[in-house]
């Protein structure tokens, strides 16, 4: 037995990405553990989106040199691995800067893990970050039923990679390369296995998730809401979910399966970034921010009590004051139930990174500041709102506390209940007592808990 540490950062498609990594690696006889400190693999599975997230890949670096170092004391072997985004960014770089590192792997490469590692060690640099033109997902093999128990009652299902979108400030067209969907039936056999291993929920993920488009059984043409109709049939999954979404993408057929479809469920992460139509502009969003308004009108129309979610871009090369006033603006209006927001951050390679009017760091400080406070009064709002509702929630683990259970709602929030006949993987219709900084509290309604399908409220 040999133990691999696989630290993840960024999106949910490294966490995806690491759970398969681990699937690849288990054949060889690896079992995964919780610390860098007695592994014999360590695999850093990196993000490049923002900031100097090259930089922390290099001090994370730091530390294992001296892991390894002490382990090669006790005669022990030390494999390092850099994955992910910034491995496909950076390449043969990271083995000239950090010396530690065996092998550099870009995410088109995981399922040559094995022998790429083979061939690396004892001092052998190995370097992939080809984009190659075979189906990685044709070669990475399903986890054993007991390890996709194990990871829980809810999971990620990838549909679609890369993106084709080209918006200026970003370095994911670079990192995961065009957009590729997945054929229709790896898709289906996968969340089949995954509910006959335990799943309710799943979240279909890509980072352009609702550019999914591929062939379907009956031969014709089929967009993500024919694809979500079709697994909302599949036994055992109880929820769908779907995430990350461009507005541009948002075609009837998927508004209208938010308003057919009871799987699905009412929360939508639909990115803005900005709500001035200049700047929406320059960022390449080819769309303006009434043309967002009448999307999230269509979906609310769908689904009404729809919970919205939204990433934000502050400070924008050329954000002007009023630029931003916009931005606040249609957080006003529209009410999120969630949301992210950053900090403009230059991404070499990228056009906006070029732009000569970058906005002073104070100011991207202060809107970001303004930004945050809007967006978690909006959320909390929302969490206050549903204060009093009864709603369905999927058990996802056990509380802190004896007898507690903690799971889901619809809208994605966070609940907790004190539930002796609940089970994990249950959907446990709850009543919502007290909305908390972080979490829902709630009590379950006698006798709801429903083990196959929906609860009937
Ligand atoms: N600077 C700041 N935020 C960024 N994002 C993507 N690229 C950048 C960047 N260069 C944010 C966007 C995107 C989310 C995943 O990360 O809001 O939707
Ligand atoms: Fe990046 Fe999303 Fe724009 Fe694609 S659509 S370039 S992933 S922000």
């Amino acid at each position: 037995m040999k133990k691999v540490f696989i630290k993840s950062y960024g999106c949910q498609m490294n966490v995806y990405d690491a759970e398969r990594m681990a699937d690849v690696l288990a054949p060889q006889g690896y079992v995964e553990t919780a610390t860098a400190d007695n592994a014999d693999l360590v695999i850093l599975n990196t993000c490049h989106i923002r900031e100097k997230a090259a930089e922390k890949v290099y001090s994370e670096l730091g530390r294992l040199r001296l892991l390894k170092s002490e382990r090669a004391a006790e005669g022990k072997a030390t494999s390092v691995v850099v994955a992910g985004c910034v491995a496909q960014a950076e390449g043969a770089e990271i083995t000239r800067r950090a010396p530690v590192v065996d092998l550099v792997v870009g995410p088109q490469s995981y399922h040559r893990l094995p022998a790429l590692l083979a061939r690396s060690g004892n001092g052998a640099k190995v370097v992939d970050t080809e984009f190659p033109a075979e189906d990685k997902f044709d070669h990475l093999p399903a986890a054993p039923r007991a390890v996709t128990k194990a990871r829980g009652v809810s999971a990620f299902l990838t549909v679609q990679e890369g993106c084709d979108k080209f918006c200026t400030f970003c370095v994911v067209p670079y990192t995961r390369g065009a957009e590729v969907s997945r054929p229709f039936a790896k898709i289906l056999a996968e969340a089949e296995r995954l509910a006959d291993a335990g799943v309710r929920e799943i979240t279909l993920i890509g980072q352009n998730v609702n550019a999914y488009h591929g062939e379907g059984p009956d031969g014709s043409a089929w967009t993500l809401g024919r694809l979500l109709e079709r697994l909302s049939t599949v036994p055992g999954i109880a929820r769908l979910r779907y995430t990350t979404s461009h507005p541009r993408d948002m075609d009837a057929a998927l508004i209208a399966a938010h308003r057919d479809l009871p799987t699905l469920m009412p929360y939508l992460h639909l990115p803005v970034q900005s709500g001035s139509d200049r700047i929406l502009a320059a960022m390449n969003r080819q769309h303006t921010g009434d043309d967002y308004r009448r999307i999230i009108e269509a979906t609310r129309a769908a689904r009404p009590d729809i919970a919205l979610s939204s990433d934000f871009i502050v400070g924008f090369p050329g954000e002007s004051d009023a630029d931003f006033a916009d931005t606040m603006r249609l957080v006003r209006e529209i009410g999120f139930a969630s949301a992210y927001s950053f900090k403009y951050s230059p991404r070499p390679g990228t056009p906006a990174a070029e732009h000569e009017a970058q906005v002073p760091e104070m100011v991207k400080a202060e809107r970001l500041a303004e930004l945050q406070a809007a967006l978690d009064a909006s959320r909390r709002a929302f969490n206050q709102a549903t204060v009093g509702i009864v709603t369905d929630v999927l058990v996802e683990r056990h509380g802190r506390h004896d007898g507690q259970l903690a799971g889901k709602s619809p809208y994605l929030q966070a609940v907790q209940f004190d539930g002796q006949d609940a089970a994990i993987g249950d959907i446990v219709a709850v009543e919502i007592m007290e909305a908390g900084p972080n979490s829902l509290f709630g009590r379950p309604l006698a006798g709801a808990t429903v083990r196959d399908g929906v609860a009937a409220l």
